[in-house]
């Protein structure tokens, strides 16, 4: 019997409730990883005396007077990443020189201490920028991040100094060797940070803190990240923290942008095991120990810093980066660095809005699903209204379609109610329940015959299909070939226009 979406429109379903629900299948999101999922793409911005003195990993030479930006603007990056249909943006309030951008107690290496500074403070302005960056998402309706480097090179014996003789000339206490914790005083910075009021009195909110894991030095410095990780529970509980791999969320592996096809949310390593390879990052575990979804970083520059002579990708080149992270179950954090003025360049930012005119005339155009009507190859408990197949085109992200816990192999069916030009397809698995899908195939009906237009390996949180050619079809059929349980499918939508 073919179900009608209608029907099923006004029903409120109670699937959580209901004692026969699936039970969850080993590692799944907690409530802070399922909303960050959902936040897809976002910027990074790389800013501060890289800035000014044209580099990119800045080894800590100069005085805070260097950071001098002459008309700082971070109500302009905001409202640019707003625009630009960005959920958050993530700001290096310290970049591996060590310099901080916030009025911090725990260091004379602030830009604080600088002219710019000043200045600002003479004139009744605010001049602590992570506030201010706060403020302005606050403000325009995004989330903020923080990026706090641990690789510290301006406590780093490794690294040459410059600055004897100033105020900036602190003991350089990175590494087990060295006399001094380097850990107290990240904890510090961290502490610092985490509890930061803004101008209102209210206090920061922070949706992740990315803890680098890079660094440039032979210097070893066993890092404290349960202490890191504490702190930050306590503190931001809605904070994801991005690791190298993990607490909750880990590098991609590559600084591209991209990822590979089958890729799973898992891995089995902590941040104090061996680090994975970048092509181990990228895959990740199947049915892995932990929940850490991977997280792209890429640049619109060749840089992280801005650099002049440097030139932003197209569009294009946003949009395949886009579909081969997004659109294969990964964050995008890009980063979009303000120049010496202390602005996004009108250039980036006027990509960054055509890239969003191509995406949303992808992904804005599902089919409306009035006339749409489904079939499934069978349907949990025989209920079709908790687990029928018209749940994966409802509104509601809490509904899927499920077949009984033995069957691990399905379809569904839809009909279209008459003919479609088809461009693309999303479909989402319920991973609120774990990750589960293997193998699926989408296959189109044309001249009398079921026809294979996609196919896909891990599914995860969200898949979408670009066609290299429109097709024109009447019925559609999503077929689960592989899963190590029950799968369960949020929502399927089909991108086109009815021809
Ligand atoms: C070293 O520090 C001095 C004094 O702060 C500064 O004038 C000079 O430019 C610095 N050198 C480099 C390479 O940054
Ligand atoms: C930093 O904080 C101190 C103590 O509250 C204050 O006197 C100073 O003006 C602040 N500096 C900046 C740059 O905000
Ligand atoms: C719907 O699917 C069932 C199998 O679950 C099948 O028996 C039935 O014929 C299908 N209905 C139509 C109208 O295709
Ligand atoms: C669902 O319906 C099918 C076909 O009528 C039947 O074989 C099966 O036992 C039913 N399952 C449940 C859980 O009622
Ligand atoms: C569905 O979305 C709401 C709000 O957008 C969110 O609170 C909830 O956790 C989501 N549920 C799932 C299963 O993703």
């Amino acid at each position: 019997m073919w179900l009608s979406f209608i029907s099923f429109v006004a029903c409120i379903s109670h699937a959580s409730t209901d004692p026969s629900a699936p039970s969850p299948y080993l590692r799944v999101p907690s409530p802070r990883q399922l909303a960050w999922h959902r936040l897809e793409y976002y910027a990074f911005l790389h800013f501060g005396p890289n800035t000014f003195t044209n580099e990119e990993w800045g080894k800590s030479q100069s005085t805070p007077d260097v950071f001098n930006p002459t008309s700082l603007d971070t109500d302009q990056w905001a409202k640019t990443f707003a625009d630009a249909g960005m959920a958050g943006m993530i700001l290096t309030a310290k970049h591996h020189d060590g310099m901080c951008l916030w009025n911090t107690t725990t260091t004379s290496y602030k830009i604080g201490n600088g002219k710019w500074a000043k200045d600002r403070l003479a004139k009744g302005l605010d001049a602590d920028v992570v506030k201010m960056a706060a403020a302005s998402a606050k403000k325009f309706g995004i989330k903020f991040g923080i990026y706090l480097s641990p690789w510290d090179i301006h406590r780093d014996p490794a690294m040459p100094k410059n600055l004897t003789g100033t105020p900036y000339d602190e003991p350089q206490i990175f590494g087990d060797n060295t006399p001094g914790d380097y850990n107290d005083l990240y904890k510090s910075q961290l502490t610092e940070l985490v509890t930061m009021r803004l101008g209102d009195g209210a206090p920061i909110e922070l949706f992740e803190i990315w803890l680098d894991g890079a660094s440039g030095s032979d210097t070893v410095q066993t890092f404290d990240w349960t202490a890191f990780r504490d702190i930050i529970r306590q503190n931001q509980p809605e904070a994801i923290m991005w690791g190298h791999q993990g607490v909750d969320a880990r590098w991609v592996g590559n600084e591209d942008g991209v990822t590979v096809a089958t890729n799973w949310h898992t891995i089995s390593r902590t941040q104090d095991s061996t680090r994975y390879s970048g092509d181990q990052l990228q895959t990740g575990v199947r049915d892995g120990l932990y929940w850490a979804p991977a997280e792209a970083d890429a640049r619109i520059r060749d840089g992280w810093f801005y650099h002049s002579t440097e030139k932003p990708k197209n569009a294009d080149a946003l949009m395949s980066m886009y579909l081969k992270s997004v659109g294969q179950s990964v964050n995008l954090l890009l980063d979009v660095p303000p120049d010496t003025t202390g602005k996004i360049v009108n250039s980036d930012a006027e990509i960054l809005l055509r890239f969003k005119s191509q995406r949303d005339a992808l992904l804005k155009n599902a089919i409306p699903k009035a006339g749409l009507a489904f079939n499934a190859s069978s349907v949990r408990g025989n209920n079709s209204i908790l687990y029928g197949p018209a749940n994966v085109l409802d509104d509601n992200n809490e509904t899927y379609w499920a077949m009984d816990d033995d069957k691990k192999s399905g379809w569904l069916e839809i009909d279209l109610g008459g003919s479609v030009s088809i461009d693309a397809f999303i479909v989402q698995e319920h991973i609120a329940l774990g990750q589960r899908i293997g193998g699926y195939s989408i296959d189109a009906y044309v001249n009398g015959a079921f026809r294979t237009v996609v196919t896909g390996t891990s599914m995860g949180y969200m898949r979408i299909h670009r066609l290299s050619s429109t097709s024109t079809t009447t019925r559609l059929r999503l077929r689960i070939t592989q899963a190590n349980a029950t799968p369960l499918i949020s929502s399927v939508q089909v991108l086109g226009a009815r021809s």
